[in-house]
C-alpha cells in the first residue's frame, strides 16, 4: 500500500500496539478498517461502466463496478478482515478456507487444509485475503487449492503484515500469475517458530482468544 501518511497508519499502528491488543473487540474492528481501506485501493483496479441513475429530480450519468469480486479468506484470522473487505464490496461472492500450520517434532510445519467453501471462480476477480503473510506458504496452498473453482480473470492477495521472506517467496511462486499483492507493512525478521517480527503476535488469538493447541 502507498505509504503516504493516512488515517490507515493509525489503525496498523493500534493492530500493532500491545495495550490496545487487549481489547480484542478493537482488535478486530481495526482488521475491518484495514480490510476497507483495501477494498477501496482494490475498487481503483477494477473495470467500471456507465450507469444512468433517477434521481428525484433528474437523471445523473454515474459509473457501477462491471462486476463483483469473490472475496476468500483464510479461517480464522482472515475473518475480521473478510468483514471489511465485504462492507465495501457488498455484493461480493464469497468463499472461507480453513488452514492451519501443523508442527511436528523438528520445528518445522506443513500447511493443512480441512475445508474449502467456494463459488465458482472462472474469470471473476478474486481476492485472497489472510491478515499475516509470514513464510508465505499458506497462502501459496490456499491459492492453488481455489484453483479447483476455476481460473480467476485476476487476483488480489490482501495481507496487513508481511515478513520480506513471505513477499519474497509469493513473487517465486506466484510471480507468473496474474495477481497483485497487497501489505500494509513489510517486516524484516521471522522467528524460528516464523512469526512476524515485529508484527503484532498472532492474530488469531488476538481477535478471537488463545485456543488449546497449535
Ligand atoms: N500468524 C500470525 O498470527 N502472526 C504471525 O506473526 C505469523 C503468522
Amino acid at each position: 500500500m502507498d505509504q503516504k501518511p493516512s488515517q490507515f497508519l493509525r489503525f496498523m499502528a493500534e493492530l500493532r500496539d500491545e495495550r490496545i491488543q487487549k481489547d480484542p473487540m478493537r482488535f478486530r474492528e481495526n482488521l475491518r478498517r484495514i480490510g476497507r481501506v483495501f477494498a477501496f485501493e482494490i475498487s481503483k483496479e477494477l473495470p467500471f461502466h456507465e450507469i444512468t441513475v433517477a434521481t428525484p429530480l433528474g437523471e445523473k450519468v454515474m459509473q457501477a463496478p462491471s462486476q463483483e469480486p469473490v472475496i476468500t479468506s483464510i479461517l480464522r484470522a482472515g475473518l475480521p478482515l473478510h468483514e471489511g473487505l465485504l462492507s465495501v464490496f457488498d455484493r461480493a461472492e464469497n468463499g472461507f478456507i480453513s488452514a492451519y500450520r501443523k508442527h511436528d517434532e523438528t520445528g518445522t510445519f506443513q500447511i493443512k487444509m480441512d475445508y474449502v467453501s467456494c463459488p465458482d471462480l472462472e474469470d471473476k476477480t478474486l481476492i485472497l485475503c489472510d491478515p499475516m503473510l509470514a513464510t508465505g506458504s499458506s497462502m501459496a496452498v490456499c491459492y492453488d487449492a481455489l484453483l479447483e473453482y476455476g481460473t480467476p480473470r485476476f487476483t488480489h492477495l490482501v495481507s496487513v503484515i508481511a515478513s520480506q521472506k513471505g513477499v519474497d517467496y509469493l513473487r517465486q511462486k506466484l510471480g507468473h500469475r496474474n495477481c497483485t499483492l497487497w501489505v500494509g507493512s513489510i517486516d524484516p525478521e521471522l522467528t524460528s517458530k516464523s512469526y512476524i517480527v515485529p508484527g503484532l503476535g498472532d492474530a488469531g488469538d488476538l481477535a478471537f482468544g488463545e485456543k488449546l493447541q497449535d
